[in-house]
């Protein structure tokens, strides 16, 4: 009998990822409870910190300068596009009124459906909206006990003793409810975020967790009968699904290869995601030292559109609800870099891959418009030379304040102008970097059919 879902997945594909792969950039969000102790979203499991002890944090969420219009103006000005939030983190607490368990926002001092708010004001702005849901959950009584879990150092006849009470399946129902919850009284959820699975992680004979735990297929399908376009990311443990590759913490040189939908061993991914912190945790981290310069949190979105892929960058709100001092600083330095920037991310891809980008220089290109951008990361003396553009270059300007950028070149096989490479392209630069902008963009009008 022929598969008809595979049959008519390519086009579907395609159309599913369209907004997507248009947007290119997020926002990721990671609140709850983790907020309070301020060190990192992994403290329960890190400190082994059992449910009563970590209750104190239940108690005292109070986020009384919670403000999710400001969040999601932030975001928009930022030049995201979609937001990313946890509903549920490995910890299990949920920020909306679920009705599986009375470990919710509603049941904390905070008192009310926090992402119902989060999601009304990020639609109000024009984003796009996707939910984190994590497949561990430390609070359920059913979720056994395993590599992570804070109870895993349990003396053993104590351990088993836990985990013969549990019951992994009654754990699995538990998610296809929430998750039905939150696909069906949400309003249009474009995509969710499955995180994580962990087959190989085992711990004193005790296996780790994948797509038999999480009931991975059953899950999937629920979210495509349920959401037919909903796009699903790839961490269930289950070969070959889903939308869009996860990229976490990483700076690719190359485009990722594989991942879901890919078309052949070895091959492109298809659509892939990149999420990076500012600073070494998700959570709200008080202490934390490590963050990213604002000319990095550039870099590192336009390094992923340059492959081929979407960024999305994570805040942790305090457990007061505010976006704190240091992420404002480095979402105002996206703000003010996108507003004139943001043509060469939005809509924007990776160039062909046989056009050889300048030393310390990223394409990006908007296949429709018919344009290329440089992003210059480390400014040059004088001159930029761009192999392969001889005779496709219609116009040359600075993106930022659309002054003009002259240029001579050469045609494929000449070198009429012995400054330009063979078939190349020659950028006169001033002396000095522009000011204007952190990091400048050359956008490149190409001739009709240049590059395809
Ligand atoms: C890692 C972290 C987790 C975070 C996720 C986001 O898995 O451990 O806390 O939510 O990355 O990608």
């Amino acid at each position: 009998m022929p598969d008809e879902r595979n049959a008519s997945a390519p086009q579907r594909f395609e159309d599913r990822v369209a907004w997507f792969q248009q947007a290119r950039f997020g926002m990721f969000i990671h609140w709850g409870l983790y907020a309070l102790p301020a060190v990192h979203e992994w403290i329960q499991s890190r400190d082994k910190i059992p449910g009563d002890r970590y209750g104190k944090y239940f108690e005292r969420f109070d986020p009384d300068r919670f403000d999710p219009r400001d969040w999601a103006r932030t975001a928009r000005r930022a030049g995201m596009r979609y937001v990313v939030i946890t509903t549920k983190h490995h910890e299990g607490f949920c920020l909306w009124d679920t009705a599986q368990t009375d470990y919710k926002a509603t049941n904390s001092p905070a008192g009310r459906d926090l992402l119902r708010e989060t999601l009304d004001a990020f639609r109000a702005e024009g984003l796009r909206i996707g939910l984190y849901y994590s497949l561990l959950d430390w609070h359920h009584p059913d979720f056994t006990i395993d590599a992570f879990h804070p109870l895993r150092d349990l003396p053993d006849a104590e351990l088993a003793a836990a985990n013969a009470g549990r019951d992994m399946r009654a754990y699995a129902a538990y998610m296809r409810a929430q998750v039905t919850e939150l696909l069906t009284g949400y309003g249009k959820i474009d995509l969710i975020w499955f995180d994580f699975s962990y087959p190989r992680n085992g711990w004193r004979g005790l296996p780790g967790k994948g797509r038999d735990d999480w009931q991975s297929r059953e899950l999937i399908d629920l979210v495509h009968r349920l959401s037919p376009d909903t796009l699903v990311n790839d961490r269930l443990d289950l070969p070959g699904e889903g939308d869009f590759m996860t990229i976490e913490q990483k700076q690719l040189d190359e485009p990722p290869r594989g991942g879901p939908q890919a078309t052949g061993v070895g091959t492109v991914a298809r659509c892939w995601e990149n999420c990076h912190t500012f600073s070494g945790a998700w959570s709200y981290s008080r202490d934390e030292m490590s963050w990213k310069t604002p000319k990095l949190c550039l870099q590192l979105l336009i390094q992923a559109v340059a492959r081929g892929g979407n960024f999305i960058i994570n805040v942790g709100p305090t457990a007061r609800g505010q976006f704190d001092s240091r992420a404002r600083e480095r979402l105002d330095a996206y703000a003010d870099w996108m507003y004139v920037n943001g043509r060469s991310i939005h809509g924007c891809g990776a160039a062909p891959e046989t056009l050889p980008e300048p030393s310390k220089c990223l394409y990006t290109w908007n296949r429709a418009a018919n344009r290329l951008y440089i992003h210059i990361l480390d400014w040059p003396y004088i001159t930029l030379r761009c192999p392969g553009l001889g005779r496709k270059v219609e116009y040359a300007q600075f993106l930022h304040d659309a002054s003009e950028v002259r240029f001579s070149d050469n045609a494929p096989g000449e070198q009429t102008d012995p400054t330009s490479p063979p078939g190349g392209l020659t950028l006169y630069l001033p002396e000095v970097q522009p000011g204007g902008t952190l990091l400048p963009v050359i956008e490149l009008f190409l001739k009709p059919g240049s590059l395809g």
